[in-house]
């Protein structure tokens, strides 16, 4: 098949990742047959330094004639006055509402063969399979807010209508249906009134689904929980503000926050496909970051944007593989490993990825 994907790099480790993405997908396309077109467009603190805004109209109109866009990460020091008028993660939450992307998709699973170096107990780990259903174009991020505060007060508001709050409840619903059939919704029902009508919404909606089993956990609880007992979640749904808090805390079940991937997608095939991490201004142009998450991004994206199924896998496979190998990122290693860098792991991905059909495993 044929596909136009924009690639939007963005600040940090955000160039390195999404190129080793890129190389990826182009390895995909070799192996399958496929035809992808891609063309990069500006971000974030690059777009600011060239455009003076970080969202600019020709990245827009770029990523509106693509089947998919693939994100590295915004933001850096640079850019992080807070008295500065335009921040670089204000063009990606515009990207995200622009092209209502209102479900973020954040999968997080444990890898056996990282458990060794894992900051929590192998036994923790099993069977850890969570699928993180954040909303992402409303609640607090999107609220009415004083945007410099008037002097010696500021304030951003969490508004959430039932509509907003129904439509990711079903994309979680219907997530659980197709795993495991468990539902976490996560809010602060006993001090919020937004989350009152997220959690009496939430519990209107589970109607439609009565194969699905339904918990409510407060989200301090929920915190807890996560490292506490992992394997008790399939899906978790949770808001714009907890998700983006509770799936970096997830992350440490993979091993790294470099590990997670996620996809932020509406009703159409069309998507935004992003590493759950920032830009990494520690380890920036250093070669060293970790471009699972980034990867395993473009796999979602073969799988939801365009449909492909068994390219997703493999690519899926192909990590898994070199992880059971042995390779280690710097984020990954414990003291007796040694890493290899950002390149040489996406090496080792394409040799997985270039054995020929039918003899993968
Ligand atoms: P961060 O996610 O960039 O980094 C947190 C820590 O994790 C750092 O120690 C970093 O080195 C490490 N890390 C992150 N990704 C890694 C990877 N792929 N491999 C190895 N290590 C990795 O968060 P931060 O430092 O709090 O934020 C830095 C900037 O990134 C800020 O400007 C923030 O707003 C922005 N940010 C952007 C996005 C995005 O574009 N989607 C997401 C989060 C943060
Ligand atoms: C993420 C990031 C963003 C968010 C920021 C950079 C706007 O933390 O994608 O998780 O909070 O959504
Ligand atoms: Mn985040």
């Amino acid at each position: 098949m044929q596909a136009k994907i924009i690639t939007l790099p963005g600040d940090g480790i955000g160039p390195e990742v999404v190129t080793e993405a890129v190389r990826v997908l182009e390895q995909v396309a070799a192996r399958f047959g496929h035809t992808w077109t891609f063309e990069e467009a500006q971000i974030g603190g690059c777009a600011i330094d060239v455009t003076g805004t970080s969202l600019p109209d020709e990245t827009i109109r770029v990523c509106e004639t693509a089947d998919a866009v693939l994100l590295g990460a915004v933001g850096g020091l640079k850019w992080s006055d807070p008295t500065a008028a335009v921040r670089p993660e204000q063009g990606l939450l515009q990207l995200r509402q622009h092209f209502d992307l209102f479900a973020n998709l954040r999968p997080v699973k444990a890898y056996p063969a990282l458990a060794q170096h894992a900051p929590l107990r192998a036994d923790l780990l099993q069977n850890v399979d969570i699928l993180f259903v954040r909303e992402l174009t409303s609640g607090i991020y999107f609220g009415e807010r004083a945007e410099q505060g008037d002097g010696d007060r500021a304030w951003d508001t969490m508004a959430y209508t039932t509509g907003q709050v129904e439509r990711i409840a079903r994309v979680a619903f219907e997530a659980a249906q197709r795993r495991r059939g468990k539902l976490a919704s996560v809010d602060k029902a006993n001090v919020l009134a937004v989350m009152r009508l997220w959690r009496r919404t939430v519990n209107e909606v589970s109607a439609d689904y009565p194969d699905v089993a339904l918990e409510h956990v407060l989200v301090d609880a929920c915190a807890m929980h996560l490292l506490r007992n992992p394997g008790r979640f399939d899906v978790v749904l949770a808001g714009n503000l907890f998700g983006d808090i509770l799936s970096d805390e997830a992350s440490v079940l993979a091993g790294s926050l470099g590990m997670l991937p996620s996809a932020s997608v509406s009703t159409s095939r069309f998507g935004l496909y992003e590493p759950i991490h920032g830009s990494a201004p520690d380890i920036a142009g250093q070669n060293i970051a970790n471009p699972t998450g980034t990867i395993l991004s473009a796999a979602m994206l073969l799988r939801h944007s365009l449909g492909l199924d068994a390219e997703a896998d493999a690519v899926e496979d192909a990590v898994d593989n070199v992880l059971a190998a042995g390779a280690r990122t710097a984020d990954l290693v414990g003291p007796d490993d040694t890493p290899i860098g950002t390149t040489a792991f996406t090496d080792r991905v394409l040799e997985h990825l270039s054995v020929p059909i039918g003899q993968v495993d």
